[in-house]
Order: C-alpha cells, then structure tokens, then sequence
C-alpha cells in the first residue's frame, strides 16, 4: 500500500542530527514525520516500569504489542500520558538500543511504523528505514558525523536542556551505542545500497536539510 506514497527514508547512528533535519524536511514538503527511535524509547520506559528485563526479548515484545502509543503535536503519549520528556534522556537512549536488539520486538512495531505512511508523504528517521522498514522509499540518505562531533551535538543538546552531561561519558556512551547497533543480527545499522551518504561534519542544519531536499527534487523529476 505503502508503495504508492512517497517516502524518504534517513538513517544513520545516534546523536547525528537525523532527527531535526527530518522534521524540517518533512515540514518543508508538508509530509508526515517518523522518529522510529521515539518508539523503541518508549517500549525501553515501558518494560522499565513493568520491571521486565531489556535483555527478555518474548517479553519486551509482548509488552510492546499492548502498549498504546500515540504522536500528538510533537509530543508523545503512552497509554494517554506524555511521556516525551521520559523518554528523552540518555538512560532510555541506551535501553531502547538494547530493546532494539530482540527481532520479536522489531516485528511487533513494523505494522505501526507502516502506519505513519499517508499522502502526500513521510519522512522517517532511524537505522533500518531505508532497509527494512521502507525497502521502497523513493530517496534513502545515510547521514552520519564523526564520533567526536556527534559526542560534541549531543552534548550541547544537554547543555541547552540544563541535564548533567559529561563529554567523555557520552562519547564513550556513543562508541557503545554504534557497536550494539552495528553488530546486532536483526536489521543492523548500515548503510542502504542506493541510499545517498551525507556526511554532516562541516554542514549546517539547513545546509544538511537542503541536500535531502535538493535529492528528493532530483529523484522526483527523474
Ligand atoms: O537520539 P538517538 O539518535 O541517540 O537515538 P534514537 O534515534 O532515539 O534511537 C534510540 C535507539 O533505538 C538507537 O540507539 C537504536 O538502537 C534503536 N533504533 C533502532 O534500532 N531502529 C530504529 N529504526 C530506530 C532506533
């Protein structure tokens, strides 16, 4: 079904910055927007409040298939209440790339990250939109930075929320981050065969949202 909608598929690891250039995108063509990493947050909270263990992946994604979990203007809602700050911090950035982990856990959010495709489009960011949630997807960017600025990002970002951060900590956090999601069997963070690499280490925001845009305009008038 989805096949017929235009999609642009943005992956690549943590703290590179997908996440805002794929909501201005999706702004400037009026599509709808997927934070796909927003949902394996939300399952990390979920199983830590229930005292299920990350590393049980039957029983992750059995909590998951009964979770209720809604985008509303920008926040997000887990069974009716806004959870967006919850799931905003470092720990649940760590449990959901170990939730992420379990393939029963994957499966049981595929239907839903499916659902968010409606005309006249969608902008999803994460580590498999491009390879396994949208296959199809009429542009695929890989956008990564090097460890140290993404370290560097994340780190103002916390800074600009008033949150402890520790350079060294996050850095490290990162480099543990990239090898569970790189190494893990089910859909591992790589680099789509036709997907266009966008390396953000010198570029803006709005420098980086343009060349997604400029891409998108080419394919489009192919
Ligand atoms: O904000 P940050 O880029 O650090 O992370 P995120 O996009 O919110 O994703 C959190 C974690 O969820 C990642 O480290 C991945 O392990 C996992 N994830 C995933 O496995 N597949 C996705 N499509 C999105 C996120």
């Amino acid at each position: 079904m989805y096949n017929a909608i235009p999609v642009i598929a943005i992956d690549g690891p943590s703290a590179s910055g997908k996440g805002t250039v794929a909501q201005l995108a999706a702004d400037a063509l009026g599509f709808a927007y997927l934070d796909s990493g927003a949902l394996y947050r939300v399952v990390a909270f979920a199983t830590q409040q229930k005292n299920i263990a990350w590393d049980n992946a039957e029983a992750v994604a059995e909590c998951a298939k009964a979770l209720s979990i809604q985008f509303k203007n920008g926040q997000i809602y887990l069974n009716n209440a806004d959870i967006s700050d919850e799931i905003r911090t470092e720990a649940m950035g760590k449990g959901a790339s170990q939730v992420a982990i379990h393939a029963p856990l994957r499966a049981a959010l595929v239907e839903l990250q499916h659902s968010f495709c409606k005309p006249p489009g969608l902008v999803a960011d994460g580590r498999d939109m491009g390879t396994v949630i949208f296959p199809e997807a009429e542009l695929k960017i890989f956008l990564t930075a090097s460890t140290e600025v993404r370290a560097n990002r994340r780190y103002q970002q916390l800074i600009g929320k008033n949150q402890a951060a520790n350079y060294e900590s996050i850095l490290l956090d990162l480099q543990e981050r990239d090898a569970r999601d790189k190494g893990r069997a089910s859909a591992p963070l790589i680099m789509a065969k036709n997907a266009v690499l966008l390396e953000t280490d010198h570029l803006t925001i709005s420098e980086a949202v343009n060349v997604v845009l400029q891409n998108y305009q080419q394919k489009i008038r192919k």
